[in-house]
This record gives C-alpha cells, sequence and structure tokens, in this order.
C-alpha cells in the first residue's frame, strides 16, 4: 500500500512504500542520497552499502525518474535534525526501488522558484514547469480559494449555474472571440466576454442569487494582469441594491482572507471608499493604491470606487461598440443612480449622469466590478439608444433582454471578480500566468500547444472559409 510523503512521521520503526518523483539525487560513494518528491512533500531516503540490490538500482536513477521505493522510516540522529522542515526529523532507509518510468534529463531545474529560467521554456514545458514547489503551491491554493467561495456563496443560498461558451457577440468593451458555424455558414457563435445577460436573464428566471466561477474571453492586448482567457467569480443577485452586493463581497473577502491568508492583514475594515473623480484627483487613476506601506508584501488595501460617469464621448477610432457620440463607461447594463434616471430617460445632462457602478480595487490593481441593473425595458432601450443604438437594431441584438424585462424581472444587481488577479495578489506574484495552470504568453501564444494553430483545407471548406493570405 502506498504511504503519502506527509504521513511518514507515522510510521518511525516500519516498512513502508512510497510513489513519486526523484527531487535529488546525491551519490557519496558508499551512501547514496535521494530525495523523494510527492504531492504531499519531500522526504530524504538514503541507501546503505548493505542494501546491496538497492544500492545497485539506485546508481542507475536519476532525477524526475517515477519511482516506488520501500524502506524503513528511521529517526535521524540529534545532529542531523531540520528543524522546522517537513520530515526534517525522518529519514527512509531505502532498501527497494520500483522504476515506473524513466525521464530525459528535465529541460530546466524543477526544484527552484522558477524565477531565474526563461518564461517561454517555462511554458513550452508547463507540465514539468508546474511541478516546482511555487506553482504546486499556487495551484493548490487556487483550488481552496475556489472551494472557500463556493462553500460561502451556498451557506447563503446561492447556486453555481454553468452558462454557456458558444454565445452571441456582447457588448462587454473588447474584441470578441469567434467561432464559425457549420450548419449555418456564414454566421457565427461568439465566446463569452462574461456571462452578463446570461446572469441577468436568470434573475428573470427567478434564480435569485447565481454565482458562477466563470471563463471568459476577451481578444485584447494581452498584459501582466490581463489574459485573453481569464476566470470570473461572478455572481448576480435579485431584490438587492448597491449596498447588499458591496456587503456581502466585503464580508467574503474578510472570511476568505482571515481563513486562507491569516497572516495578511487588511488596512481597513470596513473597506474604504471613493469617488471615481476623487480617486482620479488624488491618484490619477480609477484604481488606486491606498496602501499606508507599499513595502509591506502581506498588507491588502481593499478600496470602493464608486460614482462613475455612466456615459463619456466617444473616440471612434478604438471603440467598436458604438456609432454614437457617446459610450458606456463600464456596463451598458447599469442602472443610473436614483437621483439621475430622470435624465437619461430624457436623455438630457449625459456627461454628468452617474452610474451604480462599484468597482473593487487591491493594491492598486482592479479586481473587480459590477452594478446594479436596469430591469426595465425603457431604462434599458435609452441607454442603448444613447450609445447610438437604433430602435430596430436594439430589437434585434437586445430583443430577448428587453423581452424578459416585460415579464417580471425583479431589480438585480452584481459583480465579477477578476479571480486570477486576486489570486495573483494574496500569492504575492508579480502577473497572473503564475496562478494559472496553461496561460497564454504575453503574444496571445499557447507555447505547449502550440497555438494558434493553422487547420486543414478540409476544416475551412466545410465552414465555408476561405484565408486572405496577403
Ligand atoms: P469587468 O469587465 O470589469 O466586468 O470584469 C470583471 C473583472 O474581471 C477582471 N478582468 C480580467 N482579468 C484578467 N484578464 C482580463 N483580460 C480581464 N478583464 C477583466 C478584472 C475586472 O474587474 N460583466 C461585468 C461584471 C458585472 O457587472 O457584474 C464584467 O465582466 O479584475
Amino acid at each position: 500500500m502506498r504511504t503519502y510523503i506527509k504521513d511518514l512521521k507515522d510510521f518511525i520503526g516500519s516498512t513502508v512504500s512510497i510513489s513519486g518523483w526523484v527531487d535529488v539525487r546525491r551519490d557519496q560513494g558508499k551512501l547514496v542520497f535521494m530525495d523523494m518528491r510527492d504531492m504531499t512533500g519531500l522526504v530524504q531516503g538514503v541507501v546503505l552499502p548493505n542494501h546491496t540490490e538497492a544500492m545497485d538500482q539506485i546508481r542507475e536513477v536519476r532525477t524526475e525518474w517515477v519511482l516506488t521505493v520501500t524502506g524503513i522510516v528511521n529517526k535521524r540522529p540529534e545532529r542531523n535534525i531540520k528543524e522546522g522542515v517537513l520530515n526534517g526529523d525522518i529519514e527512509l532507509e531505502i532498501t527497494g526501488i520500483e522504476i515506473l518510468n524513466k525521464a530525459n534529463t528535465p529541460n530546466f531545474d524543477v526544484t527552484s522558484d522558477g524565477r531565474e529560467i526563461g518564461e517561454d521554456i517555462r511554458l513550452t514545458y508547463r507540465y514539468l514547469d508546474l511541478r516546482r514547489p511555487r506553482m504546486q503551491k499556487n495551484i493548490r491554493n487556487r483550488h481552496k480559494l475556489a472551494k472557500f467561495v463556493r462553500d460561502f456563496l451556498d451557506k447563503e443560498n446561492f447556486i453555481e449555474i454553468e452558462t454557456p461558451i458558444l454565445t452571441k457577440s456582447t457588448p462587454e468593451g473588447a474584441r470578441d472571440y469567434i467561432v464559425p458555424s457549420r450548419l449555418y455558414k456564414g454566421t457565427f457563435y461568439a465566446l463569452p466576454q462574461s456571462p452578463q445577460q446570461y446572469k441577468q436573464l436568470l434573475m428573470a428566471s427567478g434564480m435569485e442569487k447565481y454565482f458562477q466561477i466563470a471563463r471568459c474571453m476577451r481578444d485584447e492586448d494581452t498584459r501582466g494582469d490581463r489574459q485573453p482567457e481569464f476566470t470570473q467569480l461572478d455572481m448576480e443577485l435579485s431584490f438587492v441594491n448597491k449596498e447588499d452586493v458591496m456587503a456581502i463581497n466585503e464580508k467574503l473577502l474578510i472570511e476568505l482572507v482571515s481563513n486562507l491568508y491569516p497572516h495578511k492583514k487588511i488596512q481597513e475594515i470596513p473597506f474604504p471608499r471613493i469617488s471615481y473623480k476623487d480617486a482620479i484627483e488624488k491618484y490619477g487613476n480609477d484604481r488606486p493604491d491606498v496602501r499606508n506601506d507599499k513595502n509591506d508584501p502581506d498588507s491588502l488595501a481593499f478600496c470602493w470606487v464608486i460614482d462613475f460617469p455612466f456615459f463619456e464621448r466617444t473616440d471612434k477610432s478604438d471603440n467598436p461598440n458604438t456609432e454614437g457620440e457617446w459610450t458606456f463607461t463600464h456596463n451598458p447594463f447599469s442602472e443610473p443612480i436614483p437621483e439621475h434616471k430622470s435624465w437619461v430617460l430624457e436623455k438630457k445632462n449625459l456627461a454628468d449622469v452617474l452610474t451604480t457602478q462599484y468597482d473593487i480595487t487591491l493594491n492598486g490593481y482592479e479586481i473587480g466590478g459590477g452594478s446594479i441593473r436596469a430591469h426595465e425595458a425603457e431604462t434599458l432601450r435609452k441607454v442603448l439608444n444613447i450609445i447610438g443604438h437604433k430602435d430596430d437594431d436594439i430589437d434585434k441584438n437586445f430583443g430577448h433582454m428587453l423581452n424578459a424585462f416585460k415579464t417580471g424581472t425583479p431589480p438585480h444587481g452584481g459583480i465579477a471578480w477578476g479571480f486570477d488577479r486576486l489570486l495573483m495578489l494574496l500569492e504575492n506574484e508579480p502577473n497572473i500566468r503564475e496562478v494559472i495552470a496553461f496561460p497564454k504568453t504575453g503574444e496571445g501564444k499557447d507555447l505547449m500547444m502550440e497555438s494558434p494553430s493553422l487547420v486543414s483545407d478540409k476544416q475551412l471548406k466545410e465552414l465555408g472559409i476561405s484565408i486572405d493570405k496577403k
């Protein structure tokens, strides 16, 4: 039976078998030492000269070979004890080795933190890169974060609902990734930039409290805190106002920090709030870094940014979503603040209209954003008119939303967190690629799978697509 390496301390004096990878091997002539690694940790093993068969076997093995090792768990002599290290006080006296798989010399060291290795090679051999302890920790903590969030929201009576990946282009502000339809040549699905419309339609369906750990795709320039494909913690609630949504999110963030990252300190609770206008004036941007001490890696300075302008004048050169004079700053589905609603309905004072949008920032990064939504057809239509959509185009593209609103849709609102960004900050990583198992490069490539890639002429023909090779 296999014993996990973390449990070896419970087997002192017994013979056990462990399975895993050769982390390091040190041949000292008479003695050969070998550290073995599994998902639970590391242990030092040694072959003594009297175990001649094991001695022959261990001389052959190399790092990253996969073995089952049998041995006796011994206490280390006092002078060899390493305090504060897993298995620092025990050693496995190896009596037998079974080779499960040999390995080529690894392309790079997987025992270091990897920061000294070029990222392209790490991403080309990502499966190997993920073996390093830092990456194991990041990916395992990602699971813990997702589980904590799920458990918390489940207790609060939210349910997780999956929404389609093959969907329709929605005006989220970035370029869509599109997928050609074979059955309906010349038409396309779009990959979701977020589940925004679906989650609102789920409110029309009476689900009341929805969440999803949702994959989102946006064809935009990649950078350290941006990936073409990323994960949101997405939620939507019915019968709520701005304060309700902010309160439950604040509670969730505080609880997850105190449970999963107890060594970290939240600078200020309740989280401070700043208006968009003040943020721009004081910090020059709308994701203010409000940390008192920027050198402390364990300081978490959350801050809400509120009172954003709803509309801004269009820069037609770089906005694919609008033809008109005005565009939305965040989300066309938002409700204006109650005091300014009549301005939207009457299409006046547009530059001064504030939205119910709330963004949450952490140490200078925008980690989430949401709003209370328009739930009446008239408000949404007016907003869409203002940003340049004609009525028939609105009926064509947003008819499902307007119709849903007319079937009895409750007031609702929500938020989405950049799950990767939050984890990056909690793990003190410099970019989100370090907390994603298989990220794309800065140039949007998957170097391991060599994607994007060409497809066959047959596939193109079936789709009725020809490529302009110029
Ligand atoms: P928004 O577009 O602000 O809102 O996205 C929510 C959060 O997602 C993160 N984020 C990203 N993370 C990594 N890579 C990207 N390319 C990327 N783009 C965004 C950010 C951001 O705060 N539907 C609305 C939410 C709502 O209103 O409920 C939306 O998607 O941390």
